[in-house]
């Protein structure tokens, strides 16, 4: 996604003068606990390692470290991780559409019936636009990997994962493609799709997304999870639900993508490959690039790029 499009970050000069308030007291209080430890270490020779740690501790909040530096201190890596409940049993295949159908939909497809009447007027018949969507990307993956299973985290209009569909049939697979996305967009995106349709401030982006989807005959392909990646990304591990191939294309800020990365990971096929969008944008000065840079280091994988894509293969996990 463009830059152009995402909210700028509003400026405070307030925030200013709190930060060179919050700089002179750290100052003040830096050169205090310089001095204390001085003391302390000229008085204990050498440190204990548990005070050791609380120095190095007390220094990094006076000179904020970067991301890196935290991440290697090992009594802050647990901060970085997910660690809610996961289901020990990973579902076949063959049962993650009957999984998702029953504990999302209720036990019955959303399909069915659609577009009802009342819709209909509200829709067009077939309504795309993606990003990169169809980028060499999509099909070298999908050769490779042969998948049964696909998550895609961030669909919008279903531009990527239609091509994934595409691409599947073409090599005679029956890959099932997840589709997670809150089918919210971002504040203010309808200044660039006018023609996507509200009814009460609701947009019609999952029923747009739908109304695609039964255009290309792939409703037995692809499924809509109508929620936050965070929330989805967090049902699918607790049901069993994996996947062969994922792919990142949610929010593009650090925090965002961070958490869509590791959540995902959690759910990946061991030996699958995940992969994102825009891992050369600068939006959050580079947000989606220091996040996968990050999370490739800490848990010592590889990364790839293809295009305008970042992608992780576990299968050549680095061997240490
Ligand atoms: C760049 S678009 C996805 C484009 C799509 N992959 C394609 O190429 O056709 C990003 C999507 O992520 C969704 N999104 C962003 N943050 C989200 C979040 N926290 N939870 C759910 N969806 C989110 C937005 O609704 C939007 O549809
Ligand atoms: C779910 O489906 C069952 C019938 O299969 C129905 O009795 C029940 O009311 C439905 N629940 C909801 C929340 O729609
Ligand atoms: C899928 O392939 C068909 C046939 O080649 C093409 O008409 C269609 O536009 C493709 N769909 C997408 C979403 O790329
Ligand atoms: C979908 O299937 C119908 C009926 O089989 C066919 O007429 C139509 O061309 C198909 N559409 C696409 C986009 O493949």
């Amino acid at each position: 996604m463009k830059e152009d499009q995402r909210p700028l970050h509003l400026h405070n000069p307030q925030r200013n003068k709190l930060s060179i308030t919050k700089l002179f007291t750290h100052t003040t209080a830096y050169v205090i606990i310089v001095l204390l430890s001085y003391t302390l270490g000229y008085l204990s020779h050498s440190s204990p390692p548990q005070q050791q740690q609380q120095q190095l501790l007390q220094l990094s909040q006076l000179n904020p470290p970067s991301v890196f530096q935290l991440a290697n201190l090992p009594s802050q890596l647990d901060n970085f991780r997910v660690t809610t409940h996961c289901s020990n049993s990973p579902l076949p295949p063959h049962l993650v559409f009957p999984t998702v159908l029953d504990r999302v939909f209720n036990g019955s497809s959303p399909y069915t019936n659609f577009p009802p009447p009342y819709l209909r007027s509200f829709l067009k018949q077939k309504r795309i636009k993606g990003w990169g969507s169809d980028g060499a990307v999509f099909e070298n993956l999908i050769k490779r990997v042969k998948p049964r299973v696909i998550i895609e985290v961030g669909t919008f209009l279903g531009a990527s994962a239609l091509h994934m569909v595409n691409l599947t049939r073409k090599i005679g697979l029956q890959t099932q493609i997840l589709c997670l996305d809150d089918f919210r967009g971002w504040p203010g995106f309808r200044d660039r799709f006018k023609d996507i349709n509200t009814i009460n401030g609701d947009v019609l982006l999952l029923q747009q997304f739908m109304q695609n989807v039964v255009y290309f005959n792939a409703t037995r392909s692809v499924l809509p999870v109508p929620f936050s990646t965070a929330s989805g990304l967090q049902k699918l591990c607790e049901w069993g639900i994996t996947a062969d191939l994922i792919e990142i294309d949610a929010g593009h800020d650090f925090i965002s993508a961070w958490g869509d990365i590791n959540r995902a990971y959690r759910i990946l096929r061991p030996g699958g490959v995940i992969f994102g969008h825009d891992y050369f944008t600068a939006a959050d000065n580079r947000g989606v690039r220091r996040a996968v840079n990050l999370f490739a280091q800490i848990n010592n994988l590889k990364i790839k790029t293809d295009g305008q894509h970042w992608v992780i293969d576990t299968a050549l996990a680095i061997q240490i």
